[in-house]
């Protein structure tokens, strides 16, 4: 079996009936979706808030119904992907994009559930590039404060020879870091840039970590 469906599919089981859910974005997430899909199919009565525009459509297709913080308050769990993992359950996030609806999500959640395959199980964060979010207008100097801030080489992220727009119209910049020794230094300097909305790294937002291992077995971390 597929490692993110394993963690994923696990994941499913933390979910109960009447609970308002977030359905997180990406290839590990879609395996959730398809299986809380499933659930509410044979009865499974449950709310979900979507994390992107693709998660909302796939959450239509699968037939889940879709509510609104409005509607719901805090949601009871959320259930994500995540590009990688450290020994304290730090994140980087946003590979597909999605992260600040992601955040956003993760944050206004009781329990935050991340599904990873080992490969993305690190011990320290930085050797995905980590996104930021960025408002379009004069992105050119917030991108140059932040590289000058964090010493950096932070670049628009690029799709189909055009710059990548994120679900919230904004631009994502990426970097490598390699290592990112200190995730709450990089988080403080980010967080008070203007121009900047959001940035991939989760610290201390995760509750549970399960993981798809190549031996096809999963492991809840707590
Ligand atoms: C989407 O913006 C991301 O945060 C995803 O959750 C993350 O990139 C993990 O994606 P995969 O499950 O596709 O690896």
């Amino acid at each position: 079996m597929n490692l993110k469906q394993i963690a994923a599919e696990k994941a499913v089981e933390w979910i109960k009936d009447g609970m308002t859910i977030g359905l997180g974005t990406g290839s590990t997430a879609f395996f959730a979706i398809q299986k809380i899909g499933e659930l509410v199919k044979a009865g499974l009565q449950v709310k979900a808030v979507p994390t992107s525009g693709s998660t909302e459509q796939l959450a239509r297709e699968f037939g889940i119904p879709l509510t609104t913080f409005a509607e719901a308050g805090k949601l009871d769990i959320t259930i994500d992907g995540a590009d990688e993992v450290d020994s304290q359950f730090n994140l980087i996030k946003g590979g597909g994009g999605a992260l600040l609806r992601e955040k956003i999500v993760a944050a206004h959640s009781k329990t935050f559930i991340v599904v990873v395959d080992e490969s993305k199980l690190v011990p320290t964060l930085g050797t995905f590039p980590l996104p930021v979010e960025v408002i379009p207008f004069a992105y050119e100097w917030t991108m140059e404060e932040i590289n000058e801030r964090l010493q950096a080489d932070f670049k628009p992220r690029m799709k189909d020879g055009q710059k990548f727009v994120t679900d919230n119209g904004n631009y994502i910049l990426d970097y490598s870091f390699g290592t990112i020794p200190s995730p709450t230094d990089v988080q403080e300097k980010l967080n008070c840039l203007t121009g900047v909305v959001e940035h991939g790294l989760f610290i201390d937002m995760a509750d549970i970590v399960i993981v798809g291992r190549a031996d096809g077995t999963v492991d809840v971390l707590e």
